[in-house]
Parts: C-alpha cells; sequence; structure tokens
C-alpha cells in the first residue's frame, strides 16, 4: 500500500517535470502563432496536451491523438471541463486512415514525426493532405539535422530526457529525423506552399528546433 502510494506520487512528479522540460526547452508559442483564431485543429501526438492548453480557449475545436495511455490520461483530465476538445486514444496513421477527406483547418505534428518510420511518416504525410480542408494548413515541428552541431545539442538533450531520467515511455525508441528540405519538399510533392522557420535561429536556441509550414 505504501509502495503504491510512494509510486503514485513519483508518477505524478515524473508528469510534472517532464511537461516543465518540455514547456522550457521548446518554443512552443512560435508555433501556435502560426494559427488563426476560430479554426478546427488536429493534433496528431499530442502528449499530455501542452500545445493544446496553449490554444484551447481561442480555438472552434481541437482534437488530440495520441497511443500513450498515461499521457491520454493526463489530457482527459485536463480537459475534462472544455468541451471543444476531444481526446482519443490510438494510433495516428489509423485516426488518418478512418478520418473523412477535408474535416480541418490545421494539423500540428509538433516532435512527434521523428518517432515514425520514415515510409510511414510519407504516408501520414499523404494522409494529412487528404484530410485537410482546402485551404488548410499543416505545421511540422521537428529537430532540423543542420546545423550539425545544434542537432547533435538536441540528440543530446533527447537522450538525457529519454534514457538517463527515464521520463517517458519512448525510452529505448528508435528515431528517424529527417531534415526541413527533404520535409519540404515531400509537402511540395502533395500540393502545399512550404515555409521553412528556423526557430532556433531567431530566439539564439542551441537546439535544432524548426517548423515547417504547408499551406494548401
Ligand atoms: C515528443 S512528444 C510531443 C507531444 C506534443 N506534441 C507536444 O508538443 O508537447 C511525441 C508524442 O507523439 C506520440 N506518438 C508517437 N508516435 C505515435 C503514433 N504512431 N500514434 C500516436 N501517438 C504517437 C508519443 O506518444 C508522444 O506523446
Amino acid at each position: 500500500m505504501q509502495t503504491q502510494k510512494h509510486s503514485r506520487h513519483l508518477g505524478k512528479i515524473v508528469d510534472l517535470l517532464q511537461t516543465r522540460i518540455r514547456q522550457w526547452i521548446t518554443p512552443l508559442n512560435h508555433v501556435t502563432q502560426c494559427i488563426p483564431n476560430g479554426v478546427n485543429v488536429l493534433e496528431l501526438g499530442c502528449g499530455q496536451g501542452i500545445l493544446i492548453q496553449k490554444l484551447a480557449g481561442r480555438m472552434q475545436h481541437i482534437t488530440g491523438v495520441d497511443y500513450d495511455p498515461r499521457k491520454c490520461q493526463l489530457a482527459l483530465e485536463l480537459f475534462k471541463d472544455s468541451p471543444n476538445i476531444t481526446i482519443i486514444k490510438g494510433d495516428i496513421l489509423e485516426y488518418l486512415r478512418n478520418t473523412p477527406t477535408q474535416l480541418y483547418d490545421i494539423i500540428i505534428l509538433a516532435d512527434t514525426l521523428a518517432s515514425i518510420t520514415m515510409e510511414n511518416q510519407d504516408t501520414i504525410l499523404e494522409e494529412c493532405s487528404r484530410v485537410i480542408q482546402e485551404k488548410g494548413t499543416l505545421i511540422l515541428k521537428i529537430m532540423d539535422v543542420t546545423p550539425r552541431y545544434k542537432y547533435k545539442i538536441s540528440l543530446l538533450v533527447a537522450s538525457l530526457v529519454y534514457k538517463v531520467l527515464r521520463l517517458s515511455i519512448s525510452d529505448g525508441q528508435r528515431f528517424y529525423h529527417r531534415s526541413s528540405t527533404t520535409l519540404a519538399t515531400k509537402l511540395q510533392s502533395l500540393g502545399f506552399t512550404t515555409t521553412i522557420l528556423p526557430l532556433h535561429q531567431i530566439h539564439y536556441n542551441p537546439l535544432s528546433h524548426t517548423v515547417i509550414l504547408g499551406k494548401k
């Protein structure tokens, strides 16, 4: 009983620590700034809902999808009184394949693509292109592979968070990072007009935070 209580407290501390580290090291405000008010948003790989929390007050509706049961539970608790937010526990690709065409104005993948194999990344982007509205925007927040030294620092920080501090179930998971130009080229082939925003340059950040905006 005592041990159970202990681990529950520890779990909460770990969750809080993970959220704080994510908020501290990632310029998420610059991702949310790209999103106009009153639109219908889909966040794929929403985690515990850090990004959704920043948007909740000014969106028509937000749907978050994540396959991590613990993170989904945290997000469900956080948004239990928010009628304009839906959290779905499930796999991104499976969700997209079962979603009607042109449903969302905005689709966000924030530091999520890299935990998916290259082949599935392409399929997900193709499905996003189908599911997004005619004039919609796809927002990819990634860790770019250049400049090389910033990429290496980003990998070091990820190892510290996942392998040393063991702050996520992503522990032991492989990552598949691609350059912003490769992803932009893929989006262009799907009919998006792209803009690359190197957030790390704007904010002198030592990590290679980058946003790729794809407008239909
Ligand atoms: C680094 S976290 C980012 C969370 C959130 N986007 C944010 O900005 O705070 C990546 C999330 O993607 C989720 N994820 C990765 N692959 C997934 C998949 N195939 N289906 C559903 N969720 C996935 C993980 O569980 C994790 O919560």
